[in-house]
């Protein structure tokens, strides 16, 4: 299922990926054999309870952590992958810069990398008007509502062009209504972008609505517990999670969690 003959080479591939963290006198398994490719261009949601590992495996697949055992091969030799310039990240909170306005917020990634300012400002408005933020750029983060901010987070993320998108719970400080829509603008931006995404979540609705392929993660102790792909077509809309085919999904993922 996961690779057949004809699937394009993976972008990512990890094989039996451990990470420990050593603390005095008592080491702690964070993540434990995580295996599972990743095509160029899907969208994997990574899901399971608070201290699974989710945030872990993320920085190790940011080139952030070191891991312990096995391996993580990202690109190929054709298509080498630099973790510091191929790299976006989107966390929980937007971590804007309050004094700067939101097209300076953005273009941080294109200053710090030191790219030409000229396209990366075009570039960066061009994101914000993907993001829903046209008319924005002037504004200063406090200007903006908690899903706003997040789309400018969104945007910055994507300024140098990254090849991978890595996405730890952004949406999980919203309210349910503004994380439903963003939901649905994430998959539009996915779309639209291209990016491969690694989205990491405890919500297991949206770990399937999202997904092109789900990889659950258990702690006590630290498992991969699965890996499926989503097939449910696209665009997928939010009416999607009345399909029988969804509550399969669901199903499948809270049974793994002990939930069903
Ligand atoms: N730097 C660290 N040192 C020691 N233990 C850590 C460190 N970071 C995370 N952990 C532990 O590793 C486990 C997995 O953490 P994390 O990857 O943050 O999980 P998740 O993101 O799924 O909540 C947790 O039990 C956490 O307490
Ligand atoms: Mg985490």
């Amino acid at each position: 299922m996961l690779v057949s003959p004809d699937a394009p080479a993976p972008f990512i591939r990890l094989q039996g990926v451990s990470k420990v963290y050593r603390g005095r006198g008592q080491d702690f398994l964070a993540v434990s054999d995580a295996t599972f490719d990743v095509a160029p261009g899907s969208l994997v949601s990574l899901v399971g309870p608070s201290g699974c590992g989710k945030s872990t495996l993320l920085k190790i697949l940011a080139g952030l952590h070191g891991h312990d055992d096995g391996q993580v091969t990202i690109g190929s030799p054709q298509h080498p992958f630099d973790p510091g310039r191929d790299v976006g990240m989107v966390f929980q909170a937007p971590l804007l810069l309050k004094w700067r306005r939101i097209l300076e917020n953005v273009l941080l990634p294109a200053e710090i990398l030191g790219l030409p300012m000229a396209a990366a400002r075009e570039r960066a408005r061009a994101l914000l008007a993907m993001v829903g933020l046209a008319g924005f750029e002037d504004k200063y983060p406090y200007e903006l509502s908690g899903g706003m901010q997040q789309r400018a987070s969104i945007a910055r993320a994507l300024v140098h062009d990254p090849k991978l998108l890595l996405m730890d719970e952004p949406f999980g400080a919203l309210d349910a209504l503004t994380r439903d829509r963003m939901n649905i603008e994430l998959l539009r931006i996915w779309q639209e972008s291209g990016k491969t995404i690694i989205f990491v979540t405890h919500g297991v609705q949206e770990a399937v609505l999202l997904g092109t392929q789900v990889v659950v993660l258990t702690a006590g102790p630290a498992r991969m517990a699965d890996h499926f792909n989503v097939d449910l077509p696209h665009p997928r809309r939010l009416a999607l999670r009345n399909d029988p085919k969804f509550g399969e999904y669901t199903q499948r993922i809270y049974h793994l969690l002990g939930l069903d």
